[in-house]
């Protein structure tokens, strides 16, 4: 991997950087020494198989399993904090299971996680981007349709005012319209200035909105491919996937 992969400014400090990172679930090792590297306001596509390691990659991020190595956030040592220290960091997570409480209405949902820093969206602002939150607001957890649910996920990370986002697989199982709109989403969140770790099996949906991809294999960074060269050959990653 070469390192100008890796540092497009190769000057300033990266917003998350990841070296030797190891995870494991009790006796399965998981993670076998991952480097990445994430800069300010861009977006980190992880893509690669099932069970590649792609949301364990966020969990060691976000201290919720076990890890050794480094993993710094805007220079800061997180590896050794516990989880709430991280997120009080300014990382916000929306893992794949979405999370949503399903006792609880729209509203009380989105009210949940703390604000921590001032600049997050404001409710009206949030409704504004999802008008179809708005109409469900008091609408139980359980009521929403899977694309509901994932705008509602994204939604309640964007009122902490983090502005580092690690999203998983925002796009699975849902319907061509609503991936449409969860990407428009994600392309405008980019151009405000949010940094985002995003987790895409769905190449086409990616590949018009990440700046570098990382393909994760077996728990390690297989190929860093940018941009560019997704643009000039389509199916370079699905030679590193070996499909
Ligand atoms: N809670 C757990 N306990 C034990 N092993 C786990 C656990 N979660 C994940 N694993 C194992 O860790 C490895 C990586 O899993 P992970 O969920 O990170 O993959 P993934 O790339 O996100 O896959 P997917 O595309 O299916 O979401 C897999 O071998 C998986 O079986
Ligand atoms: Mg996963």
């Amino acid at each position: 991997m070469t390192e100008s992969l890796h540092t497009p400014t190769a000057s300033a400090t990266p917003v998350i950087a990841v070296r030797g990172l190891t995870a494991r679930y009790g006796d399965t090792q998981a993670l076998h020494g991952v480097d990445i590297e994430v800069h300010r306001g861009e977006l980190v596509c992880l893509t690669g198989r099932n069970g590649a390691g792609k949301t364990t990659i966020m969990r060691s991020l976000m201290g919720l399993v076990e890890r050794t190595g480094s993993v710094t956030f805007d220079g800061t040592e997180t590896v050794g904090r516990p989880p709430e220290a991280i997120a009080r960091l300014g990382m916000a997570y929306c893992p794949e299971e979405r999370g949503i409480f399903s006792s609880l209405s729209v509203e009380e949902n989105l009210m949940l996680p703390p604000v921590l820093f001032p600049g997050g969206m404001t409710v009206d602002e949030i409704y504004r981007l999802f008008p179809n939150l708005e109409s469900r607001r008091r609408s139980q957890g359980t009521r929403l349709s899977g694309g509901e649910q994932q705008m509602l996920a994204i939604a309640r990370i964007l009122r902490t005012g983090a502005r580092t986002l690690l999203l998983d697989e925002p796009t699975e199982g849902l319907a061509p319209v609503i991936v449409k709109r969860i990407g428009s989403v994600i392309a405008m969140l980019k151009s405000q200035g949010y940094t985002v770790l995003l987790v895409e099996q769905n190449f086409r949906f990616a590949a018009n909105l990440a700046d570098r991809f990382y393909v994760i294999e077996e728990g390690r960074v297989c190929a860093a491919v940018s941009r560019e060269e997704v643009a000039a050959d389509p199916a370079s990653i699905e030679r590193h996937l070996g499909i």
